[in-house]
């Protein structure tokens, strides 16, 4: 019987979806990173990887497993993905989108308001024994009500974000995007502006772009310095995005008001890193995703792809041609 090799646990009714389609499973349970090397030597006697977790998909990576037949991604990012020799190997490979949307959309919205009222600080002070009396001047946050929302990437998550800030607060969109997004400025008068001009007019601004060479390290001195001295920062894309000693530094000069990050470079974050420490910061350890329902359909779709690589189909949510 052809093997499939899951690289963490994942539910039970994806991986019945998998046996039940006439492949064996091997679950890779262990909670550890698991290098490259380690991978390439777990993949052997497999014709199909349903890879969970940062995986380096490369030209080195495919090379050494030329019995894959495909590999289906359980995430929506594929920046770990080397496309273009997934291409020359003729590898399908597929990611999870859709499915996740709204569960990341929410985690960004957990952020923009957990970080616009300190939550995460307010916390930790009373676990420090600084709840001691009332000071109506002492734990002041900001109100989100009426205020401009921008959105890096209108995509769905985005759109989802978006969605919800107008609906809660009445917040105005305005995004900056590959292409214009119609629905968006019909259903929620979104305005389409440069990125210079969303990173002036954004009260809160939220990255919800694919990591790319163009994107990474977008977030820097230069961009900070060109938000507003109120502005909340918010990143639940990828960690690679925001150059992180630029944020601090733009936190403790006041440059910028805030941060919510749901991802970090690298992952996972050092518990002594100073971010985790001020008090108009929120870290999450990248759960974006991580709901109970949301990750089950993460999954089935993942088990789907998989199976239909190995039966000679196209994926579903093949991402390369
Ligand atoms: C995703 O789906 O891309 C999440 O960020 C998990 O990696």
């Amino acid at each position: 019987m052809e093997k499939v090799l899951i690289t963490r646990r994942i539910s039970d009714d994806a991986l019945a979806l998998i046996r039940n389609s006439g492949y064996e499973t091997t679950v890779y349970a262990e909670l550890k990173n698991i290098s490259q090397d380690e991978l390439i030597k777990m993949c052997e006697g497999h014709v199909g990887l349903l890879s969970v977790g940062p995986n380096q998909i490369d030209e080195h990576f495919l090379g050494a497993c030329p019995q894959l037949k495909g590999i289906a991604l359980m995430s929506v990012g594929y920046d770990k993905v080397d496309l273009e020799a997934a291409n020359k190997h003729r590898m399908p490979i597929s990611n999870t989108p859709d499915v996740l949307s709204e569960a990341t959309a929410d985690t960004a919205f957990l952020l923009m308001l957990s970080v616009a009222r300190n939550a995460f600080y307010m916390h930790k002070s009373i676990e420090r024994g600084e709840w001691n009396f009332f000071d109506p001047m002492q734990n002041l946050g900001q109100e989100l009500y009426g205020k401009t929302l921008g959105v890096l990437g209108l995509g769905r998550i985005g759109l989802e974000m978006a969605k919800k800030a107008k609906a809660a607060y009445g917040m105005d969109i305005i995004y900056h995007n590959r292409n214009r997004n119609e629905q968006a400025e019909k259903e929620l008068g979104a305005k389409y502006l440069s990125f210079d001009e969303l990173l002036q007019q954004s009260d809160v601004l939220t990255v919800h772009v694919n990591l790319t060479e163009e994107t990474k390290g977008l977030f820097d001195k230069s961009a900070f310095s060109k938000m507003k001295p109120n502005a909340i920062f918010i990143n639940t894309a990828r960690g690679a995005i925001h150059n992180e000693e630029d944020l601090l530094l733009a936190l403790q000069n006041g440059t910028i008001w805030g941060a919510g990050l749901d991802v970090t470079n690298p992952e996972p974050m050092d518990s002594n890193n100073p971010l985790l420490n001020m008090e108009n910061v929120c870290v999450l350890p990248h759960i974006g995703s991580a709901t109970k329902e949301t990750r089950e359909k993460m999954a089935m779709m993942a088990a789907e792809n998989i199976v239909a690589a190995l039966k000679g189909e196209r994926m579903p949510q093949v991402i390369n041609p």
